[in-house]
């Protein structure tokens, strides 16, 4: 085991069956501590010793669409919803500039009340306001056009998680209507006008096979993304998969652990479900090759309201005042949390 871990580390890729093998690793094996340390390792030859910070602002909980595994679908009824103003979203980046972000990143349900016009009016004044700030969006399916409007309006990034790979399970996570080849036409313009791109998948989604799981590694590979945001599947109890388990913490962090070594480069944020599913988990994620988090920056009043799933942290190291806290815990494995934009290295 040791042989496919080091071959990973030289090589950057090993073929299916030992890439099962790693995946499936026992919790709290010599191998796994193994693959943990040797990710860490090459976290630390690309990124030394920093922790990169985005400051998340949940612009809306309003969702046109219905993904059977998330809270905030359109059909669910009982949630109250919210939609920040531009102003709301401004005021959000002038307090987090304060605070050492310089990384934006704003995030939301496919809403469409924003226009594309505004969209990219909010995007430009951030630019404006903070030029020294990335900018990075996160709402959705949008055409071409939309993508290359906000582009050219200053958006750096764009995160879309193309959620799996495999067509057929695509399918039973969401309804008819969306599609997986949309999914991937998306992040195909998104990486044509030139946005630095995240892409991802939930970890123990229903219905996941390893095989799934391989052929997730296999499109990231061809798909080259800067970002790769991966989280454990959290159950939200008004959503058809209320009863389905929950991802697991281990499997998680294995494939954090894989995916350093698999996209050295890669920016990997230890996620916020990584947080939710364990006190520790968030560190952990760091420990494992992880060098993003994404801290709440959205205002107080509505930071409860983003429920995606169940048990969601928002509070303490989660929280973008909890910087302190974020920088201790970083600080307690040997890394250090640093006022940086954050790209990625090529
Ligand atoms: N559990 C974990 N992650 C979820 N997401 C959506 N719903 C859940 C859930 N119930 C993830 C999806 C989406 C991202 C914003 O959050 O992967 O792309």
């Amino acid at each position: 085991m040791k042989e496919l871990i080091d071959k990973l580390y030289k090589e950057r890729n090993i073929e299916n069956n030992a890439l099962c093998q790693l995946i499936a690793l026992a919790d709290n094996s010599q191998q796994e501590l193994y693959l943990f340390e040797k990710a860490r390792q090459k976290k630390e030859e690309i990124y030394q010793d920093k922790i990169y910070i985005r400051g998340l602002i949940e612009l809306s909980n309003y969702c046109k669409n219905n993904c059977l595994y998330c809270g905030i679908r359109a059909v669910n009824t009982s949630i109250e919803r919210y939609r920040l103003s531009k102003e709301q979203i401004l005021d959000c980046t002038r307090y987090g500039y304060e605070l050492g972000f310089r990384t934006f990143v704003l995030q939301g349900g496919e809403d469409p009340a924003y226009s594309d016009q505004d969209i990219c009016d909010i995007v430009r004044q951030i630019k404006e306001e903070h030029p020294d700030c990335a900018v990075t969006l996160s709402i959705g399916e949008k055409t071409y056009e939309s993508y290359k409007a906000y582009k050219e309006a200053g958006a750096d990034r764009y995160l879309l998680r193309h959620e799996t790979a495999t067509e057929s399970h695509y399918q039973m996570l969401h309804p008819e209507k969306m599609s997986f080849k949309n999914r991937q036409r998306c992040l195909a313009d998104l990486k044509s006008l030139g946005y630095q791109v995240g892409s991802g998948f939930m970890v123990g989604s229903p219905f996941q096979t390893m095989e799934h799981i391989v052929a997730d590694l296999r499109y990231l590979q061809q798909l080259e993304p800067d970002m790769i945001g991966i989280g454990p599947f959290i159950p939200h109890h008004q959503t058809p998969f209320a009863d389905k388990k929950q991802g697991d913490l281990h499997l998680t962090l294995r494939l954090i652990a894989i995916l350093r070594l698999m996209f050295p480069n890669a920016l990997l944020p230890s996620t916020t479900a990584l947080g939710s599913i364990h006190p520790e988990g968030r560190k952990m994620g760091l420990g494992c090759g992880a060098n993003v988090v994404m801290p709440n920056l959205s205002p107080l009043d509505v930071r409860n309201l983003y429920k995606i799933y169940d048990n969601k942290a928002y509070v303490n190291a989660e929280a973008a005042e909890g910087i302190a806290i974020l920088k201790k815990e970083a600080e307690e494995i040997g890394y250090k949390v640093v006022i940086d934009r954050g790209d990625a290295k090529k």
